[in-house]
């Protein structure tokens, strides 16, 4: 999508960090913003900045988890304008502590909001951005976490997963459409997230070591990247039409060693008379043309 003048975006989590970020830069490349947040007044005071600079913007009250306030929240975006820019952002952190005793409401609540949100996003606008036939773009935000796993929170990480997850099957299915895709994967960055996550997260507060853990994570992600060069870093890839967007390339020595792990764990078939499996027949089945992973001859 090279030309962004006059395109409509609609970013969730856009009253903060990232989303904002982003919201900025495309801005700043004449889009009209719909800006979504479950933080009402925020989002509203972020859309008036955005205007305050000459942008076309509006700020909706959504929380993304809920799949019944979409529909609502379609409707008055329809109002605004045609979407063809879709940054499925918004997220949680998953808090501390060991995964055998961790609370379940807390588990279902950070993959309702980092996963399960992205189809409710989709079911939204993406059918009509494809009926559109324009060009249009759908990014969704991972994290460095989903390629390189930190020792950090098991929701986050796992929720973050399905996030690519998510972003690498629907880059099969959207292939030979108008429709662009980006997953963005960052490192760390000095956004509001650990403080967004105490205040949203159900159940009980955190104590002792779990609430010293979070404490830790601010003052880590206090010193990270900024915000504003990240939201500008997507914009270019989603004009470039780039699927992986990695802001962080101290990680990629980490991302080798791993991957260079899983390729050497590829031994002998479990059953060496098997002829193996029929990829091209797989594609096939399934009504695709192809795969989007280049293999080497
Ligand atoms: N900050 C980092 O270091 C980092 C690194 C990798 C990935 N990310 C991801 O970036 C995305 C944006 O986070 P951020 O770091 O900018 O944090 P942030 O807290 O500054 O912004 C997140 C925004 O999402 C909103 N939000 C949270 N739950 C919501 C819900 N249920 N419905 C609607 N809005 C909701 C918050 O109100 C907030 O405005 C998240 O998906 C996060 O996981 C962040």
């Amino acid at each position: 999508m090279k030309d962004l003048k006059d395109q409509t975006a609609f970013v969730t989590g856009g009253a903060s960090g990232l989303g904002l970020a982003t919201a900025r830069a495309l801005a700043a490349r004449g889009a009209r913003l719909i800006l979504a947040d479950i933080e009402a007044a925020k989002v509203e005071a972020a859309a008036a900045e955005l205007r305050a600079t000459g942008a076309d913007a509006i700020g909706l009250r959504l929380n993304v988890a809920e799949e019944a306030e979409w529909a609502r929240v379609g409707e008055a975006a329809g109002r605004f304008g045609e979407v063809s820019v879709l940054f499925s952002n918004a997220g949680v952190g998953g808090g501390s502590g060991k995964f055998e005793t961790y609370d379940t409401e807390v588990w279902r609540w950070a993959y309702a909001v980092n996963a399960h949100a992205h189809l409710y996003a989709c079911r939204t606008f993406l059918g009509a951005m494809k009926a559109s036939g324009r060009p249009a773009h759908l990014a969704l935000t991972a994290s460095m976490v989903a390629i390189v796993p930190p020792p950090i929170s098991v929701a986050y990480i796992s929720s973050k997963f399905a996030t690519l997850g998510i972003a690498m099957a629907l880059r099969n299915e959207l292939a030979d459409t108008n429709v662009g895709i980006s997953v963005l994967c960052p490192g760390m960055s000095a956004t509001n997230i650990v403080a967004t996550t105490q205040k949203l997260r159900p159940g009980a507060t955190e104590q002792g070591g779990a609430a010293q853990t979070a404490q830790n994570m601010s003052g880590v992600l206090a010193g990270g990247m900024s915000p504003e060069k990240i939201g500008q870093r997507v914009v270019r890839a989603i004009q470039a039409g780039e699927f992986f967007i990695f802001t962080h390339p101290e990680w990629k020595g980490m991302a080798e060693a791993q991957f260079a792990e899983m390729l050497a764990a590829f031994g002998e078939s479990a059953d060496p008379g098997y002829r193996g499996d029929d990829i091209a027949g797989l594609i096939a089945a399934n009504g695709a043309k192809r795969m989007n992973v280049a293999v080497k001859a």
